[in-house]
Parts: C-alpha cells; sequence; structure tokens
C-alpha cells in the first residue's frame, strides 16, 4: 500500500477545472516532486491532499484510508503537514510562537524536542527566535514555515514552492535542509520551478501540465527527458545533425 495514493482526481474552481483526472502515488520514505508550469494546478492539488480544497471527484488515500471527508485539521493530525505557497508566517507573532502553533495537535514534552531539533536545523531562525516573524526576512520565513510544519512531526511533509524567489545561497540553506530532514526519514511531495535541484534531490517526479500529468518517471529519467530539459531546466534540445 502506498503511503498517499491519489486516484482519478477531480478539482474545480465553478466552471474551470483545475485537475483532471490526476493519479500519483508516494511511497513511504521517498522524495518526489511534482513540477509544472504556473497555473498547472500544483497547489490545488497540495489544497486537495491538506483537506483545505474538495474533490469534485476520485479521491486521496493516506495509509489506505480516504481523506475525501475529512477537516484540514484531522488530515494534520493523521500526519500530513503542508508548507503552503507564498510561507504565510503569522506576521505579528514571534518565530517562537509560530513554531508553536505547528505543534499544536502534539504535546508539549514532544513539542520541545521538536523545537529543538528545528532550531538546530535553522540557526538563523534560533538567533531572531523572540523576532516578530512579519520582520524576518523572505528566506528565513521560508524556514520559518518548514520549521512550523516540521513541529506537527508530519509523515508526510507537503512543501509547495520552497524556493520561489529567493537568492540562490538561501536556495541552497532550504535544500540542504531538506536533505537532513530526508535523512530523518519523512516522506516528502515537493513542488518546485527549481527543476534541476528538485530533481537531484528527489527520487521520482511528475509533470502536470494544465490539470493532467503529462510525464511521470525516476527523478534522473525525467533529467534526462529532452521534454523536461527543454521545459523545466533552460537547455536546449541538442542541435539535429544535419547535412547542409
Ligand atoms: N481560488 C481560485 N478560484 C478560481 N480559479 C482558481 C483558484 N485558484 C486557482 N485557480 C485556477 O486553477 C488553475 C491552477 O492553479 P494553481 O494555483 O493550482 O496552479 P499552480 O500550478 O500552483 O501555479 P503556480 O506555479 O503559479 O503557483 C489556474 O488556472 C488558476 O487560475
Ligand atoms: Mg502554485
Amino acid at each position: 500500500m502506498s503511503l498517499l495514493q491519489i486516484d482519478q482526481l477531480d478539482v474545480r474552481y465553478g466552471p474551470i477545472q483545475a485537475l483532471k483526472g490526476v493519479s500519483l502515488q508516494v511511497e513511504e520514505g521517498e522524495i518526489v516532486t511534482l513540477l509544472g508550469a504556473n497555473g498547472a494546478g500544483k497547489t490545488t492539488l497540495m489544497r486537495t491532499i491538506s483537506g483545505l480544497l474538495r474533490a469534485h471527484a476520485g479521491d486521496v488515500k493516506f495509509r489506505g484510508r480516504s481523506l475525501a471527508h475529512l477537516g484540514a485539521d484531522r488530515i494534520v493530525r493523521l500526519g500530513i503537514a503542508q508548507v503552503p505557497e507564498g510561507r504565510r508566517v503569522f506576521p505579528t507573532l514571534t518565530v517562537l510562537e509560530n513554531l508553536e502553533l505547528g505543534g499544536y495537535t502534539r504535546p508539549p514534552a514532544q513539542v520541545r524536542r521538536e523545537l529543538a531539533r528545528v532550531l538546530a536545523m535553522f540557526p538563523r531562525l534560533d538567533e531572531r527566535k523572540a523576532q516578530l516573524a512579519g520582520t524576518l526576512s523572505g528566506g528565513e520565513q521560508q524556514m520559518l514555515a518548514i520549521g512550523r510544519a516540521l513541529l506537527a512531526q508530519p509523515t508526510l511533509l507537503l512543501l509547495d514552492e520552497p524556493s520561489l524567489g529567493l537568492a540562490p545561497i538561501i536556495v541552497r540553506d532550504i535544500f540542504r535542509a531538506l536533505h537532513q530532514i530526508r535523512e530523518q526519514g519523512m516522506t516528502i511531495l515537493l513542488v518546485e520551478q527549481n527543476a534541476r535541484m528538485a530533481l537531484k534531490l528527489a527520487d521520482r517526479g511528475y509533470v502536470l501540465e494544465t490539470g493532467r500529468i503529462r510525464l511521470q518517471g525516476s527523478a534522473a529519467e525525467l533529467l534526462q527527458s529532452a521534454d523536461v530539459q527543454a521545459t523545466y531546466l533552460g537547455q536546449q534540445r541538442p542541435a539535429s545533425v544535419s547535412g547542409s
């Protein structure tokens, strides 16, 4: 049984069908990346998994159990935490308060232990524990959003474009943290615009195009794919050899 199993998912916003028959699986311990252009439906998929949107048809199963009729809070308790697109930290709360809120479903002793782990993973947050989250830099807010999700001690971590708008040096720090999180045995579904870094981290990937899965494969296969290279890796197809 897959940890996460999505079957034939349709999601609509009124007349707009954002996801059309999307099926994908994530196995326990895997990092799976979801690539796709703006508007492909990546965020819609993440929000449907975490119970913030309802599917029109199809199903999302976690450990074999349908999430279709469960609320977002219940889904967090089952072990799925989302780092939302655009970070969405609570700006008027401190770094520490934001992190503690992430652990609201967990007993205090576990929160303290996990808090120590997150602050060790992100020393910049440790230095800024008492600072209001709204005054953090973009990169620091992203670290906080990841840390907050980790406080829920999820089995499956959903990350929606963690590198968006960040300087390369910060992106490197974020990916370093994701490697560390993977080593702790967490399963990750990662939406990324930075396809190269995502595919280097991931075991497998899917390419979503206007609401449908167009390509899927191992990360190595996708890195080699001419379609992926041309569309997402900013590389030209090799020039064809012609006689002229
Ligand atoms: N609240 C909404 N109401 C109506 N349409 C929406 C809403 N949210 C998203 N859509 C539409 O659904 C489609 C998929 O959007 P979604 O945000 O899932 O894409 P995305 O792949 O995350 O894009 P990006 O890379 O820009 O974040 C788009 O056509 C978008 O306009
Ligand atoms: Mg999005």
